[in-house]
């Protein structure tokens, strides 16, 4: 028997959770799943409990299960907590000691929803690239950094980003071998011709390249340029490699060629046989939260991820894309892409589908 932890967190996070849960429990009643749920408060909703982001007890029993599902953290609410125990801290913590350092991050765009882009449906019909973000290291997390008052009175702030050969190493395997699976391209996104990490970042793509994917298309690109790209003819990426922060802006950017950022599914992934952390892409949304209105697929897709890398059933993994396919072709839509369904309709439409 295999274990989920759901962290519903904050925002639209257990609204969009809770469709998860019906579909959970459906595939449980009916297709065979094999599944227990836990569940934790996470984020703002743990800090007005325990005063802390993530208790050791969520963070002991995440590193347990076979797969975490998290929903969204953050909001205005906490606007003001210490920095240490703000929501978004737990969430950086939990990817941190999960050691989940490869983020696949996939932007597909549904047939049905070709027209609901900003940009032309020519432009992104059959849009399918996956993003390979590096989650555990770079300037999210490295030291030193601070806010600290200069001689003269100013403040200064301060982040340090920084890779090791072996971060790049094992993030840039990732990707060539998930290319291999695709359409066999890498395109590595830096700013080698201004930052120290991103010349090395280069450099170690290049060598692992030569040494063991050379059957692998590599292309380097300075991610100034692949953002531009990626509104200009998305359809060119086949997998992108990127460091923690060009790959939360280029997956958000990556988003609106598909619809809404209410689509998007994460999964990251640590050392085989390591539980994976599955998570919509998009923030808490506050000023939609509470209403019900929600878009609940990328919580639906991030499930699906976690079936098909955590679960070991690529079989219901199937069923269920094809479910959310199925339904988006009906015609189901929640506000964000054009329609007016609510969060719980739109999880009934894929259950129906499923
Ligand atoms: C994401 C989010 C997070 C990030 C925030 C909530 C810390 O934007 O997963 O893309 O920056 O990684
Ligand atoms: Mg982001």
């Amino acid at each position: 028997m295999k274990t989920l932890l759901l962290l519903p967190g904050d925002g639209i996070g257990p609204e969009v959770c809770a469709e998860v849960r019906g579909i959970v429990t459906a595939l449980i009643n009916r297709a065979g799943l094999e599944l227990k749920i836990e569940e934790r408060p996470f984020g703002g909703a743990s800090y007005d409990d325990y005063g802390t982001p993530l208790t050791v007890e969520a963070m002991t029993l995440a590193k347990r299960v076979d797969a975490v599902l998290m929903g969204a953290v953050g909001g205005p609410k906490w606007a003001g907590v210490g920095r240490d125990v703000r929501p978004e801290a737990g969430l950086l913590q939990l990817r941190q000691e999960m050691e989940v350092f490869a983020n696949l991050r996939p932007a597909i765009c549904f047939d049905a929803l070709a027209d609901a882009s900003s940009l032309r449906r020519e432009v992104v019909a059959g849009l399918d690239i996956m993003i390979v973000r590096e989650l555990c290291g770079g300037v999210y997390f490295g030291q030193p950094r601070g806010i600290e008052t200069l001689a003269d009175g100013q403040r200064r702030g301060f982040d340090t980003q920084v890779y090791t050969t072996s971060e790049i190493e094992r993030i840039a395997r990732v990707a060539f071998e998930l290319a291999r699976t695709r359409d066999n391209r890498v395109t590595s996104a830096e700013k080698s011709n201004v930052m120290e990490s991103g010349l090395l970042w280069r450099e170690v793509v290049t060598d692992l390249h030569k040494r063991d994917y050379s059957d692998v298309k590599l292309e380097h690109m300075l991610a100034d340029n692949c953002s531009m790209q990626l509104v200009r003819n998305p359809k060119q990426f086949d997998v992108i490699v990127t460091d923690n922060l060009f790959g939360d802006l280029l997956s958000d950017q990556a988003s609106m060629a598909t619809g809404s950022i209410g689509l998007l599914p994460s999964a990251a992934l640590g050392e085989a046989g390591k539980p994976g952390l599955y998570e919509p892409i998009h923030g808490s949304a506050p000023d939609i939260a509470g209403q019900g209105v929600a878009n609940p697929i990328a919580a639906i897709l991030s499930f699906e991820m976690a079936l098909r890398w955590s679960l070991g059933r690529a079989d219901l993994a199937d069923r269920l894309y094809a479910a959310v396919e199925s339904a988006l072709n009906q015609g189901a839509r929640t506000r964000d892409i054009g329609g007016t369904l609510t969060t719980a309709q739109m999880g009934e439409a894929v259950l129906a589908a499923l």
